[in-house]
């Protein structure tokens, strides 16, 4: 039996729009939103102990461990399949927090893939996803693997076909605080429900996200990486922020975007992706 994984991706999310739709009674959001997988990642290391613990081996600056998603995650399942092992957990954090690319939420998911091959506990796709939501609202859509559109609170997921193409990513250097965004009196909550079918693939960059507006008016740096980002192309924010994005013709047009910079925010290019890497990674079992 493999009893470690090593390097295990924890790929970040574009929301390629989000529309808000509604709000039900415990306070979460109904959305509409288009997931967007790329090749920019976390990465974890797991090892299977028998004691039981669930251990993070290194510090992650702002996030303890008793409160961050991988351990969390590792917990979950652990009591979900009354499994007697344990596993020692290494995250490799390399995404901003507070920057609306998934990143806590992929790192629980890639635990969860990780664990349930290692503890050979044998939950389906289907169940892994289903216990994940209390883990939070997005990571159903990391273990769904593959670029999504959601409805519900970001869990009910269907395949959709996106583009294939590159992005600038801004990151502003402000963590948003994705509660202080859906909670805020200036959010609009009635967008009107789109249907899968009133949009073709190509256009999903030119539909809104509800929540920038808000994330503009609160965040000034946000609102002023949008304005500069938009020179380029169609700038969006990703989910409550605080980073942004355009879709380029290819990479080198990317490059030449990043080099245009003189500021003090962190760009970076990414490629979309089709399918979550950890679904090769445990095809191959390397
Ligand atoms: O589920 P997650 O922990 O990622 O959500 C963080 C917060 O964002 C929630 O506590 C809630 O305030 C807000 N949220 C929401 N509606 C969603 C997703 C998140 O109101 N669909």
């Amino acid at each position: 039996m493999t009893l470690s994984l090593t390097r295990c991706p924890a790929p970040a999310k574009l929301n390629l729009f989000l529309h808000v739709n509604g709000r039900r009674s415990d306070g979460y959001h109904l959305l509409q939103t288009v997931f967007q997988l790329i090749d920019h990642s976390d990465y974890l290391d797991a090892e299977v102990t028998d004691d039981g613990c669930i251990t993070r081996t290194n510090d992650v600056p702002g996030v303890p461990e008793d409160s961050d998603l991988i351990v969390r995650a590792a917990r979950l399942l652990q009591q979900h399949t009354n499994s007697q092992l344990g596993a020692r957990l290494t995250l490799h954090k390399t995404l901003p927090m507070g920057g609306g690319l998934g990143g806590g939420s992929s790192d629980a998911a890639t635990t969860l893939m990780a664990l349930n091959a290692l503890w050979q506990t044998g939950l389906s796709q289907q169940e892994l996803m289903r216990i994940s939501v209390q883990l939070g609202a997005d990571v159903p859509f990391f273990l769904f693997g593959e670029n999504a559109f959601a409805e519900g609170i970001g869990e009910e997921l269907q395949p959709v076909q996106t583009p294939d193409c590159w992005y600038v990513v801004i990151e502003p250097g402000v963590h948003v605080p994705t509660p202080a965004i859906f909670s805020s009196d200036l959010l609009t909550r009635d967008t009107k429900p789109v249907k899968i079918t009133d949009f073709p693939a190509d256009e999903f960059v030119k539909w809104k996200n509800d929540l920038q507006s808000v994330a503009c008016l609160l965040y000034p740096e946000v609102d002023k990486a949008v304005k500069w980002l938009n020179q380029f192309g169609a700038a969006k924010m990703t989910g409550s922020g605080a980073c942004v994005f355009c879709a380029v013709s290819d990479e080198s047009e990317a490059d030449k975007i990043i080099t245009q910079h003189e500021g003090n925010w962190k760009l970076w290019k990414a490629k979309s992706l089709n399918i979550h890497p950890m679904m090769k990674k445990l095809q191959t079992k390397d």
